[in-house]
């Protein structure tokens, strides 16, 4: 194993999201969701989480312990904005402290605006399956970055709008449990439409401000590159799932799912954020993973090569900083994570334009439909006593972050354990 040094532009971080780990919030879908049995694998709800709302003072001195540089967070629409144009002065207050606690640690927020959850009133309103609701998204945005002007310099104003419309509208196993092909394609369309509204009220309020959009990206690859069928299922997944629903975040340029819409075309990214977890093989149509590589938990497949093809290629086609607004795995046991980062870094660490790297996540979260059994945080969290434990990978990072390289001796401590 070799070393390596993170390049000089590189901000090492951990990511979150609020309905993962907050606790204490059920005016949400995804709370109303997760009191149905089967819906969550374990049936457990978020009004538990980490209580991370209650007790984010000791988190932020627990990131500060472990040298985390940025934090990718997110804000519950829900608690800012209770009903429609009702907005929660004590919530916003909250958010306030939070992250002018962070500042004052010097660490840098990217917040997030959307991530999956959605407050009662606007998904029984019909959410973002309805163009006409894009207005209560962006009223909610205005509020919120007014709030928040002078503290917070960089947005993400969606996150994965093609796996919450796939799970959500597609295969009906998120809420608010949809299954047609023609939802999920209105609702991404919907998702980008309100991506590109929020981008430029937040541009207008305040042009210094960086805003984009987190892209979830599979690296979709022919099972056997030399058959046309592989290379033309693999070229479709990768236009359906994510690189169409790029060009029209990005640049307002739309395509299948989403159907043709005319909105001017222009440069909706100050930065393209990439949530990288995983590799697929396509044989014709069919998807599957991989058997001849190693796993996670979840079967999911771990490819660190894979992210340096994306990130290539979307530089290539955008020419902007990427983020990487998410990468990490779910590893209970804690047995592999510290390869995988090191890994992952290694190839971040070549590439001179990806200027931050968020890692998911920063403790054991609620995974959604998963519940509270996916382990993906650089932290143990207990879920009875809410007892926090940096796992070895999660020294692992932090010794990263605080030498800016992996050198022979991190090495030995935490990889071959020589
Ligand atoms: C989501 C996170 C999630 C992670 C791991 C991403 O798709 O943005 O919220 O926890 O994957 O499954």
């Amino acid at each position: 194993m070799e070393e390596f040094k993170i390049h000089k532009d590189l901000k090492l971080g951990v990511a979150t999201a609020a309905t993962q780990i907050e606790g204490g919030e059920k005016n949400t879908s995804w709370y109303r969701f997760s009191l149905e049995k089967g819906n969550v694998k374990d049936n457990t709800t978020p009004l538990n989480a980490n209580n991370h709302y209650e007790l984010y003072k000791d988190d932020i001195k627990l990131m500060k312990k472990m040298n985390i540089e940025i934090y990718r967070m997110g804000i519950e629409w829900s608690r800012i904005e209770p009903s429609k144009g009702e907005f929660c002065l004590e919530a916003m207050n909250h958010y306030i402290d939070e992250i002018s606690l962070l500042k004052e640690k010097g660490i840098d927020v990217l917040v997030t605006l959307h991530h999956f959850s959605c407050p009662l009133w606007f998904e029984d309103a019909g959410g973002f399956l309805k163009k006409e609701n894009i207005n209560d998204f962006i009223d909610y945005v205005k509020y919120v970055v007014i709030s928040l002007k002078g503290l917070v310099k960089e947005y993400i104003t969606i996150n994965e709008a093609n796996v919450y419309a796939a799970n959500s509208y597609l295969f009906g196993i998120w809420p608010p449990k949809i299954k047609k092909m023609s939802s999920a394609g209105k609702v991404m369309r919907h998702l980008a439409l309100a991506h590109i509204e929020a981008y430029k009220l937040i541009k207008a309020l305040d042009k210094d401000i960086k805003v984009g959009f987190a892209s979830h990206l599979v690296m979709f690859k022919p099972a056997n590159p030399k058959n046309i069928f592989d290379r033309i299922g693999a070229k479709f997944y990768d236009n359906s799932f994510q690189a169409n629903l790029n060009r029209a975040m990005g640049r307002g340029n739309f395509g299948f799912p989403m159907g043709k819409v005319k909105v001017t075309k222009g440069d909706y990214m100050d930065f393209l954020g990439i949530n990288y977890y995983t590799k697929n093989l396509v044989k014709g149509f069919k998807m599957f993973v991989d058997p001849n590589t190693e796993h996670n938990d979840l079967g999911w497949d771990i490819s660190p090569l894979s992210l340096d093809e994306l990130c290539k290629r979307f530089y290539e086609e955008f020419h902007k900083d990427i983020y990487i607004t998410e990468n990490g795995t779910c590893d209970k046991n804690d047995s592999f994570r510290s390869k995988y980062i090191y890994d992952h870094l290694k190839v971040i660490s070549s590439l001179p334009y990806v200027k931050r790297y968020y890692h998911w996540t920063f403790i054991d979260n609620w995974e959604w439909a998963e519940g509270e059994s996916a382990r993906f945080g650089l932290v143990e969290c207990d879920y009875e006593t809410q007892k926090r434990t940096i796992r070895e990978s999660g020294h692992f990072y932090s010794e990263i972050i605080k030498n800016k390289e992996v050198n022979e001796e991190m090495i030995k401590k935490y990889l071959t354990k020589e």
